[in-house]
């Protein structure tokens, strides 16, 4: 493993198997009584968002907290400070406390792979979010929700997405998600569609490992995932498509675009949902939907991902009743 995760694009497929294994791991430890382990006991994580979040941040500090690490939220939405200085001062003054690890979320792409290349911190730097670039470790809670779902949990360690076949809908054009899924489903052996209106798909897709269709009817019966993605008008400067009711009636997923799948095929969403736009109450609320799962995934995954990338030797998971489970009490 590399001393930072910046992007999806830098796994290597025994990186990615190595963080799905790990995170498996800490999936168990959540179903013990003593949820806590002592790995980064002494290590301080920052969490320093520029954007807003709500699943990406609370599960990373969950994640560090399990972990015994201390952590440091830091909001810096309000700054008027010019981007570039105050990321650097800010870095700073994060070196300066003694950070391990920054997990950083910025509007700009880019911003993650500057803090990590600067100098200005010693520590590791994990991207949760960029701008319209990347968000490694949605795309890697996502292959692991599909490896649970669609690989099945008695598989064994290891087990990956050969020949799975993964459909990405909307706003890819706005997705840092979409981005990461599309490197990682590779990397693992998925094949990828995604599927949006013309418009709000990013110019160079052809040089992306995946196929593009505007004709979601037509994938949705040869699609084992399908992952809905929100429509980003925070990120939108003109345009897009002509109203939200066509967006609906050609992109969204309803009841009826779900009958379409095969039975076991599942439906996903990084959050938050636009319910009735990209994706209706009926589907989101179904059994097939994984989008609260991929939440407490979330946390295993991050924790594997802190784990791997500060722990160092120690090993993750200690087996129950020995002196390291006592330490835990
Ligand atoms: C996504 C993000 O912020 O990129 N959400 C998330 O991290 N769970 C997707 C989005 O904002 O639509």
């Amino acid at each position: 493993m590399k001393r930072h995760l910046i992007s999806a694009a830098d796994l290597s497929r025994d990186d990615a198997v190595l963080i799905l294994d790990t995170a498996e791991e800490m999936a168990r430890v959540a179903d013990r009584p003593i949820k806590k382990l002592p790995t980064l006991r002494g290590r301080t994580v920052v969490n320093l968002f520029f954007e807003d979040s709500t699943r990406t941040r609370i599960s990373f500090e969950a994640a560090a907290k399990r972990l015994s690490a201390d952590v440091i939220n830091f909001s810096a939405k309000g700054s008027s400070v010019s981007k570039g200085e105050s990321l650097k001062d800010t870095a700073l003054t994060l070196e300066a406390m003694g950070a391990d690890a920054v997990v950083i979320r910025h509007h700009d792409s880019g911003a993650p792979h500057r803090l990590a290349t600067s100098g200005w911190i010693g520590g590791s730097v994990v991207n949760a979010g960029d701008g319209t670039h990347e968000h490694p470790t949605q795309a890697l809670l996502d292959a692991f929700t599909m490896r649970r779902r669609l690989v099945g949990p008695d598989a064994g360690i290891g087990r990956d997405l050969a020949g799975r076949r993964i459909t990405i809908v909307g706003d890819i054009l706005h997705s840092r998600v979409a981005r990461s899924n599309v490197h990682l489903l590779n990397t693992l052996g998925a094949e990828v569609t995604l599927v949006a209106p013309p418009t709000l798909v990013p110019i160079g897709v052809e040089t992306w490992p995946c196929e593009v269709s505007y004709d979601l009817d037509a994938v949705l019966p040869k699609s084992d995932a399908v992952m809905m993605l929100r429509v980003q008008r925070e990120r939108m400067n003109a345009a897009f498509f002509p109203t939200e009711r066509e967006y609906a009636r050609r992109y969204g997923l309803d009841g009826d675009r779900m009958a379409r799948m095969p039975e076991d095929a599942i439906v996903m969403h990084p959050g938050p949902m636009n319910r009735g736009m990209e994706i209706t109450a009926e589907v989101a609320d179904s059994d097939r939907c994984t989008a609260v799962e991929q939440v407490a995934n979330g946390v295993s995954t991050r924790m594997a991902v802190l784990y791997l990338l500060l722990g160092g030797s120690e090993p993750a998971v200690a087996p129950q009743n020995n002196a390291r489970t006592e330490e835990n009490k």
